[in-house]
This record gives structure tokens, sequence and C-alpha cells, in this order.
């Protein structure tokens, strides 16, 4: 297999795509994934082969897909291919490719995202594939920055934050949420700085839908930059929001080299990302301007009316940072979302106006569970009188 980066680079590389890019697996699980890909660098994943591409290394591998770069035989060009793993894949996961696919087809005018360019059978699976421009996922850069002991500079930061919120300006403006946005699906070209997004496996083409509690192991997204709602733990509706906190958990990364949250328990990262506030970057960072901290906080709030409500209200305040940082060297505080409007008609999913009701139910639950607990603490007092009683 033809490595173009070094076989030193790709260990690094797939142990972390691997521990990392999946939602975080429980510690069991963990350390059996570590071994399956100390055992995949060692057997090299098993190459495709494919009329008409000519396949030069795999850049990517884990439970469920493949990816390749490689050439198209006809022109010369650069593509990559993105494989289903399994042999025999489910209905429902041929079914997501395809999904994936369409929702990637319908948005190749848009020059932040990678296109589609077509879809082929292989086996008995499916191989999408792919623009190739060059570009290396954050999450690789990240591994090598944390190699190194690095974090992403404010300069190589802003233009690039500022990029990801014109794309996603624009998957929104098509009713397309992405609901996977995290390090691994963003794409950087080193040279030019350009950024495109990848990876619509789990997007919806809805502007609202219903998340239902699932198990924390079979919820959909990333783990770690999941938001509250996406857990399905919150009776909220999901909608384009969604990605700002998600993107927000990818920004604070970025900016820290630290994840917001770091437990590696699953439930327990769910309830972080319900309940808990992460330390603030500039707190973890002090370079980290107040400005640029707040953005993100603003970013990765609980409910989604305190976010961002419009990707091209984050897009002026990001610019304003540049801005400042560019001319005078510092970026000074200023207030958030200015420009930040809407456009898209929401209905806020609080209740308002019943108060009275909300008092009644509130003191019912009082008065129910201030009876609960005395009835368990009499039972426990019972329970110990009878284990005196015993002991005697
Ligand atoms: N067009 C692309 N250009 C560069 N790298 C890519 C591209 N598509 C995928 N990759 C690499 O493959 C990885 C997995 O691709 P992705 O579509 O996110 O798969 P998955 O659905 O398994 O997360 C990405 O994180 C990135 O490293
Ligand atoms: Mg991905």
């Amino acid at each position: 297999m033809q490595d173009l980066n070094g076989i030193g680079l790709r260990a690094r590389s797939l142990y972390c795509l691997i521990s990392a890019e999946n939602a975080i697996p429980s510690q069991g699980l963990r350390v059996k994934l570590i071994q399956v890909s100390t055992k995949l660098l060692l057997e090299n994943p098993k190459m495709l082969k494919l009329d008409g591409y000519q396949i030069l290394s795999a850049i990517y591998n884990s439970a469920n897909s493949i990816v390749y770069r490689g050439i198209r035989e006809q022109d010369n060009h650069a593509v990559i291919l993105k494989v289903l793993k399994q042999d025999y894949p489910t209905p429902a996961e041929l079914t997501r490719y395809k999904q994936e696919y369409e929702i990637t087809r319908h948005l190749n005018l848009v020059e932040g995202i990678v296109k589609a360019y077509s879809i082929r059978e292989y086996h008995r699976g499916l191989v999408i594939i792919l623009e190739d421009f060059g570009g290396n996922s954050l999450r690789m850069l990240l591994n090598d920055l944390r190699a190194t002991q690095e974090v992403m500079s404010l300069e190589e930061f802003l233009p690039l934050a500022i990029q990801v919120a014109e794309i996603l300006g624009q998957i929104h403006s098509r009713n397309v949420i992405h609901k996977d946005l995290n390090p691994g699906n963003i794409v950087l070209h080193p040279e030019t700085g350009q950024v495109k997004i990848i990876d619509f496996g789990i997007s919806t083409q809805l502007t609202r839908e219903n998340p239902t509690l699932k198990n924390p192991n079979v919820l959909e997204g990333t783990l770690a930059y999941i938001s509250p709602e996406q857990t399905g733990r919150m009776n909220r509706a999901l909608d384009y929001r969604t990605d700002f906190y998600s993107l927000g958990a990818s920004f604070y990364e970025l900016l820290t080299g630290k994840l917001p949250f770091t437990t590696t328990d699953v439930l327990e990262l769910v309830h972080c990302h319900l309940a808990k506030q992460p330390v603030t970057p500039h707190k973890l960072n002090a370079e980290i301007p107040l400005a640029v901290s707040a953005i993100v906080m603003k970013l990765m709030a609980k409910t989604a009316e305190e976010r961002y409500q419009s990707a091209f209200g984050l897009k002026a305040d990001l610019e304003r940072c540049w801005q400042q940082l560019q001319t005078t060297g510092k970026i000074d505080s200023f207030p958030l979302g200015n420009q930040d409007l809407a456009d898209k008609f929401q209905i806020p999913q609080k209740l308002y106006g019943r108060e009275q009701e909300i008092e009644t139910l509130l003191a019912a639950f009082s008065r129910v569970s201030g009876h609960l607990s005395s009835v368990t603490s009499h039972s426990s007092q019972e329970q110990n009188k009878q284990q005196t009683t015993n002991d005697k």
C-alpha cells in the first residue's frame, strides 16, 4: 500500500481516528478498539479493487467505513472513495449510505462542501466517490498538534472558523441539518487554508424533528460533540441550532486542545452535555481572548434559544474578532450577536404565561416528593429498628 504520509503519522492517525472519531466508547470497548487499531497497522486494511479507479492509500478505517485516496483513471482526477465496511451490510446501512449520497448531491453547488461524484455497488455494499481537494480532517491536524503539545493559534483559527460559519449558513439555508459536526468532518487544505465540510451520513432535510430516547451507545452523532437536545433526553425538538452546539464543542477543542467534557463514561458524558458547564476556554488558556471564549460558550449554550440563531450572526462576530486582531494585534470584548437574526420562524419551546399552573404543578411535586422521602426515611428507620432488634 502506498502511503503518502509515512507510517508514523498513519499509526498515530489511525489510532486516534479509531479511538476518537467514533462515539466515545465505554472503557472496555476503548481498550478493544486500541488493540484493533494496532492490528490494522500490521495488516493493512483490505484494499479496494474498483474498475476505473487506481487506489493509492487508505486514510481512515472505522467500524462502519474505510476511506481511500485514489485516482479516477478516465481523467486522472484525484478522488476519495468511501466504502461501507461490512461484508453483509443491513438494508438500513445501505439506505443510510444512499441518503448520505443524495444529501451531499443536493448540496453539490455549495463551494464549501465536498462534492459527491457518484455511487457504485461494490460486492454486497456501496462505494461513494467524492471530491479530493487535497485536504485532511481537522482531527488529523489536532492529533499532530497534540503530539507536539501545541494548540491552534488565533491567526489559524479565525479564518478557518469564519469559513466554517459561512458554509454552515449555506447548509442551513438549504434546510439541511448536518447533525455530526466535529473535527473529523471538517477538512482543511494545509497550504491554501481552504475548508470544506464532509460526512452527511446522519444529516436530515427536515427543518425540525423529535429525537427519541435511545440507549447512549446507539445515539446518532459523535458523543463528545452532541447537543443536549440531540441526546433525546430533553423533551425538545431538534432543529438546525443543534449544529451550533457541536461546532462550539469543535471550536473549543481546536482552541484549547481539550474536549469540553473529558469523561469517557457514556452516561456521564450525556449528563455533562445536559447539565454541566464546561470550563471556559479563556480559563484553560489565558491567551484566548475573552470575546473568542464567549463566542464558543454562546455556541455551546444548553438551550437553542441562548445560542446563535444564525450562522451569519456567528460569522459576523468572528469577522469582527479577525478584523481587530489584524488591525490592533488584540481582540477587545464586544456585545455578541449584534447581527444575529434568525431567518427561520421559531416558536420557542418554553411555556409562557402559565406561571400559576407551573406553580401548582411544582407545589404538588414537592408535596409528593416530600411525602415520598418521609415514607422512605420512615421505612428506613423501621428497618434500622428491626436490624437493632435482630442484632440483640
Ligand atoms: N473528501 C475528503 N477529503 C479528505 N479526507 C476525507 C474526505 N472524506 C473523508 N475523509 C477522511 O475520512 C474520514 C472519514 O470520513 P467520513 O465521511 O467522516 O466517514 P464516517 O461516516 O465513518 O465518519 C474523515 O474524518 C477524513 O479524515
Ligand atoms: Mg465522519
